[in-house]
């Protein structure tokens, strides 16, 4: 049986499709392999995200170079939205012999078949229908306690900066029957928790199943069934959702909501359709509802003519939000894009450097005192497994998404334990069991 080596970077939704590729794959023969010496075939599911992204996969790309040439017959793959957006520049580097987009997955067997044929092979076609809905994703997780569940694809937002429609498609949302029947696999299956994933999953829309039904549907399947989703957009964010998750003791109160600039000129600039008071509005409905709901989010600094007035908007949103946590981006323009297209990228590499320190700086400082508000409180974890630093304490989430450690010989993966928080970093709240 051929083996299968891959990598994913990105997304979690990466993570998804490569599960999905595992299965596909699976049902053809192919065996999976994490050790790249004994790969028959190496392949790479990518992120065109921010320009860094892809240079680290170009230098992987020449990484699996060597084993092509150690190992005549040795296939190498280049999967996702890098693939999708360089197309035949990939084959042409003369190190790729398979190139497929995100919708191309199920033609993989035919493509692998005309590639052991000596002849290199592409499909980068987007559709407009393709979910994979039917398919069963190989779970590559480690711990047997959390999956990614798939519910759309593809975006039809169009954030000025963003590749993502470009390299996903368009949007078109997943039939909730095959989501629920997934999420009961995962349930027999031993897992504890679920994450639902799309780029946009408020404007789910399948029939008469929109977001908030299809929140109802999977928390529904067990009360032990943890549910998670990601990620909302704030000018989707819809009162029923929060009111779903309020009304629903096991979906978890986290909402990752993505306000990427707090300056209204910047935000219509990015195409985001959303003011700075629209998106406060938003973050005091869910305190409503939940007053103890984790709020993270990301931000872009440096984008086109961003001055540093408006880059002091974002700061101030940031701690007007008091966010819990926030994956921070100094701005990389993207081929094709709105912005490329229409705006220079004149923000010097210094500045925005900068402004991203700055800017970390302040949410490491509100991260902490998120955690420091936690001291004393009493959580329901969801033990995940041993922690990194100390094969003695376990680790798991609460709720809201913060990690836990705490000292534990007696618990496994999959429990669920009551833990009160001692001590915190800005990163870890370090509990006891109670
Ligand atoms: N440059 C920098 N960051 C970007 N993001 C998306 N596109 C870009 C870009 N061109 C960030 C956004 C998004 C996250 C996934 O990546 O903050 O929410
Ligand atoms: Fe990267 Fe975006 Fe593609 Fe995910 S959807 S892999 S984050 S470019």
């Amino acid at each position: 049986m051929p083996k299968l080596y891959i990598e994913t970077y990105g997304c979690q939704m990466n993570v998804n499709d490569t599960e999905v590729v595992f299965a596909i794959l699976g049902a053809h023969g192919y065996q999976r392999t994490e050790n790249i010496e004994e790969a028959d075939v190496i392949m790479a599911n990518t992120c065109s995200i921010r320009d860094n992204a892809e240079q680290r996969i170009h230098g992987r790309i020449a990484w699996f170079d060597t084993f092509r040439k150690k190992r005549p017959g040795v296939v190498v793959g280049i999967l996702g939205c890098m693939a999708e957006r360089l197309k035949d520049a990939l084959l042409e580097s003369g190190k790729v012999d398979l190139v497929a987009g995100p919708d191309a997955y199920r033609s993989l067997p035919d493509l692998l078949e005309a590639v052991s044929e000596g002849h290199p092979q592409m499909n980068v076609e987007l559709s407009r229908e393709e979910t994979y809905g039917d398919i069963s994703p190989v779970r590559t997780d480690k711990n047997g306690v959390s999956a990614f569940i798939s519910i759309m694809r593809g975006c039809n937002n169009v954030c000025s900066y963003c590749v993502v429609p470009y390299t996903r498609g368009a949007e078109r949302s997943r039939d909730p029957r095959t989501i629920v029947k997934e999420a009961c696999d995962c349930v027999a299956a031993g897992y504890k928790e679920v994450t639902l994933l799309g780029q946009n999953v408020d404007s789910y829309r399948y029939g008469e199943t929109g977001f908030a039904q299809l929140l109802a549907m999977v928390a529904g399947i067990s009360p032990k069934l943890r549910v998670r989703f990601s990620t909302s957009h704030p000018k989707d964010i819809s009162d029923e959702v929060i009111d779903t998750m309020a009304a629903w003791p096991n979906i978890c109160h986290q909402i990752h909501l993505p306000v990427q600039s707090g300056n209204d000129r910047i935000l219509e600039k990015m195409r985001r359709r959303y003011t700075r008071e629209w998106y406060l509005e938003r973050v005091a409905r869910i305190r409503a509802a939940m007053p103890d709901c984790g709020i993270s989010t990301d931000a872009i600094v440096g984008f086109c003519s961003e001055t540093e007035d408006e880059f002091r908007d974002t700061l101030s949103i940031f701690e007007e939000v008091g966010y819990d946590s926030a994956f921070m981006f100094a701005y990389s323009e993207r081929p094709g894009t709105l912005a490329a297209r229409n705006y220079p990228d004149d923000v010097p590499q210094d500045v925005k450097v900068r402004r991203l320190n700055e800017l970390i700086e302040l949410q490491n400082r509100l991260s902490l005192e998120s955690n420091r508000r936690d001291l004393g409180h009493e959580f329901e974890v969801l033990v995940e497994g041993p922690s990194k630093r100390d094969a003695g304490e376990l680790c798991g989430r609460t709720g809201q998404g913060k990690m836990c450690v705490w000292p534990d010989a007696v618990h496994r993966p999959g429990d669920y334990v009551r833990v009160r928080v001692l001590d915190c970093t800005s990163a870890t709240l370090r509990c006891e069991l109670v």
